[in-house]
């Protein structure tokens, strides 16, 4: 009797503290997000600071103990803090579309995601209004899966073609990139759910990637590095960003001041929240596993990186004791908890939207199959072998990929779709008949290759990099009959890589030997019967093309397009499609006049640890141009199956007040519709500081012109469009002097051209001077 009398009074007095409890801790959302954090211990500070770890990433099994995450496969969120009221919220990758599990234990329900084309085919386009529609279609279904934001878009410069995350990013150029990733950005968060764009900043390599120094010159950064993020920021104003795993000039991207305090905020006016990559400050794998290893958890907390993910207990620790001594600045602390709670308030999560677990796949394959089509660039149309129309005869195809299409690259740009649509599906879908024989002896062969590849992998874990299945060897007697008995050849060249691994210099940048041997031998057999032969590029990256492209008709450069590969290819292949994109970077004759080359990707060769950006703002076709180095194909490059005319370029004035119109009418002069990107190039005088030939300063795409219909696009100039950063003055400066509008239908086809002047040196805008060198270097002047 007693004991149960003490049991009830006892449990009533811990109600009624809890109750009270409960009525003096400040409620999220209701209280002001200063009186939370005013209420906060030390440790639920550190709870909101950094992130939970990875429970049941990517579906691994979850750890004992590890709490049950919401969706399965996401990459991480926000630890929540019940006291408080404050929610844990989802964070979820990636690039090419929406990457979670598609299925659960006990659950007859499958959780698949659209994969839309890799970044490289979305910029390919040229078209924001339909990126934006990408974006659109990408953030329904992480708002209706249940994710806050989507670990993307991912911007990074392609600096050099080896780059393993390359297919992810969007050019080599930063007003490309910043334009692309404004468009999907405001996609995405129209749908009121967040986007995080990456890798925050000059991540260009994935050599040692954790730890590498890239030592950078402030001009190189600030024009080339950062522009597109800068754009990014002041255009579409993400939600959040990720910082870069890399040093940059000594400081760790994730710890640097200047980067994320001074230019980002500051300068930008930046208000959202900042994340690490996971991980990042971290030195390597081996730190990250070592029991006790923190990341300088002070450095990052108080140059501006709000939250670190995935987090780790070890860091959480570091972090309470610096904050119980006083040793980190408390201010800072209370910053970042401020934009992270700002950032939750945000979030479907808090809005408490009923997400249906439906997102209209079926809707955003018709997106990612157009969207495939009008990235494709065709690099070379002799005698116009595309689009190939017949389809009474037999289309012989070769290469593993026709039969095995890439959607999309490796790692967290990876995507968990239902299907992909491979080359050999989407030209029957559309009408073509097959060779049979090649199909038979093809499909078990890729097969059973495909199988022991993944075998490998699975068994190499996590750090495997991709290999490519090596092509089969055809025989000359088989090859002659294929000929005689198809009306045309289709090869597939196709190239796969991912994160943590750049790519190779041989057999990757450079076609294998058994590659070249089928390119050959197709060719020869086929042009000996007077058939053509037309290859598809199904890659992510810039491979060589200057020894080959001579021996085939036709080149279509369809990137990893996505789910509906196959069937975009067929659309382009038949002509359903008139293809319209162009390229976003240089295809050049070699490896070794890449400006990069030398210094890619870093000393010493074996294990870099530095890497000298000697190229300073010469990546691309600022360097090709300027130097008079010439391609394989250009920067801006790309075919169509009707021809253009450009005329009545006209400037709105001769000389610059404040800003500058331009206008020019473009139009259909062939014979089917098609779109044509417009590319608006500045040389600019360069008596302060030494500038490219040309750079591109704004761009635009007609609609689908008919035969004979024009359009008229007009861009706007403006001061800054004019400028360059000048180190000394510590400003972007347009200098006084003549000035040549370039249009181009590429960086080298310049179709007309106007001048204008300047009267005096405008400074457009003075900045804090920033990302000193760690040690001198020289950089490359024109
Ligand atoms: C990648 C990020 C990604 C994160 C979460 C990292 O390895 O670099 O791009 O968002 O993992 O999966």
């Amino acid at each position: 009797m007693k004991t149960s009398k003490l049991k009830i009074l006892a449990f009533i007095a811990l109600v009624s503290s809890q109750l009270i409890n409960a009525q003096k801790a400040p409620q999220f959302g209701k209280a002001s997000i200063d009186e939370v954090i005013a209420a906060m211990t030390p440790e639920e500070k550190v709870d909101l600071l950094v992130g939970p770890g990875m429970p049941d990433y990517a579906g691994l099994v979850p750890l004992e103990g590890e709490p049950d995450v919401r969706v399965l496969g996401q990459a991480g969120g926000n630890s929540g803090i019940e006291r408080l009221g404050i929610p844990e919220t989802v964070f979820a990758d990636g690039p090419a579309g929406l990457r979670i599990q598609p299925k659960r234990q006990n659950d007859p329900n499958t959780y698949y995601a659209t994969a839309f084309p890799v970044g490289t085919a979305l910029a390919s386009t040229w078209n924001t209004q339909l990126i934006e529609e990408v974006g659109k279609a990408m953030g329904e279904e992480v708002k209706e899966y249940g994710v806050d934001v989507l670990l993307a878009p991912a911007l990074n410069i392609h600096r050099n073609p080896l780059n393993g995350r390359n297919f992810e990013y969007y050019s080599e150029d930063p007003l490309v990139s910043g334009k692309i990733a404004s468009a999907y950005i405001k996609g995405i968060q129209s749908h009121d759910v967040g986007t995080s764009v990456k890798h925050f900043a000059a991540n260009n390599q994935e050599t040692n990637r954790l730890s590498v120094n890239a030592h950078i010159s402030e001009r190189a950064m600030r024009e080339i590095y950062l522009r597109g993020f800068e754009i990014a920021v002041k255009e579409a104003q993400p939600w959040t960003i990720m910082t870069a795993y890399n040093k940059i000039n000594g400081t760790y991207a994730s710890a640097n001041e200047d980067l994320l305090t001074t230019v980002l905020r500051e300068e930008w006016g930046y208000k959202g929240m900042v994340m690490t990559d996971w991980f990042g400050g971290y030195p390597g794998f081996a730190a990250i596993n070592e029991k006790g290893s923190v990341s300088d958890v002070i450095a990052q907390m108080e140059s501006g990186n709000d939250l670190l993910m995935p987090g780790t207990k070890a860091q959480k620790e570091a972090l309470i004791k610096a904050i119980k001594e006083g040793t980190v600045s408390e201010e800072a602390i209370n910053r970042n908890l401020r934009r992270i709670l700002n950032y939750i308030l945000k979030t479907p999560t808090v809005a408490n939207y009923k997400y249906s677990n439906q997102p209209d796949l079926k809707a955003h394959a018709q997106v990612t199959r157009n969207a495939a089509t009008e990235g494709m660039v065709l690099l070379k149309n002799e005698e116009k072998a595309l689009p190939y129309k017949d389809k009474s005869g037999t289309v012989a195809l070769f290469g593993n990929t026709s039969y095995d299409f890439i959607a999309g690259g490796t790692g967290s740009g990876d995507v968990n779709e239902a299907y992909t649509v491979s080359l050999l599906e989407g030209l029957k879908n559309a009408g073509y008949s097959i060779d049979q024989e090649l199909e038979k002896t093809y499909v078990p062969f890729v097969k059973a290759s495909t199988e022991k590849e993944m075998k490998r992998r699975a068994e190499e874990g996590l750090l495997a990099a991709v290999q490519r299945i090596p092509e089969m060897s055809l025989e000359k007697a088989m090859l002659a009959k294929k000929a005689k008995a198809s009306e045309v050849a289709v090869i597939t060249i196709g190239r796969n890589a991912g994160e943590q691994h750049d790519r190779k210099i041989n057999d990757d940048f450079y076609l294998g030997q058994d590659e070249v041997k089928m390119i050959n031998a197709v060719s020869e057999a086929f042009h000996a019967e007077g058939k053509k032969v037309i290859v598809i590029l199904n890659i992510g990256g810039v491979i060589e093309t200057a020894s080959w492209k001579d021996k085939v008709d036709a080149i279509l450069l369809a990137w990893q397009a996505g789910q509906e590969g196959g069937n975009s290819v067929a659309d382009v292949f038949s002509g359903e499609k008139n293809p319209s994109g162009k390229l976003t970077m240089t295809f050049p004759m070699d490896y070794n006049n890449q400006p990069s080359a030398a210094n890619f990707p870093g000393i010493p060769a074996n294990d870099p640890k530095e890497v000298f950006y000697k190229d300073g703002i010469y990546v691309g076709y600022r360097y090709f141009n300027t130097f008079n180095v010439k391609p394989s194909y250009e920067f801006g490059y790309g075919n169509s199956y009707t021809t253009f005319e450009y005329s009545d370029l006209k400037l709105s004035e001769s000389t610059f007040d404040d800003e500058l119109e331009v206008s020019v009418k473009v139009t259909n002069t062939g014979e089917v519709a098609g779109k044509e990107v417009v590319q608006v190039y500045v040389a600019a005088p360069s008596a302060m500081v030494d500038k490219p030939s040309e750079e591109l300063r704004a761009f635009g795409k007609t609609e689908l012109l008919k035969p004979g219909k024009s359009q008229q696009l007009k861009f706007t100039l403006k001061a800054r469009d004019l400028a360059s950063f000048v180190n000394e003055k510590s400003a972007w400066m347009a200098e006084k002097g003549t000035y040549t509008v370039k249009i181009g239908a590429s960086s080298l086809d310049i179709q007309l051209t106007e001048d204008f002047s300047v009267e005096n040196d405008i400074t457009v805008e003075k900045v804090n001077p920033a990302f000193p060198l760690d040690v001198p270097m020289e950089t490359l002047k024109n």
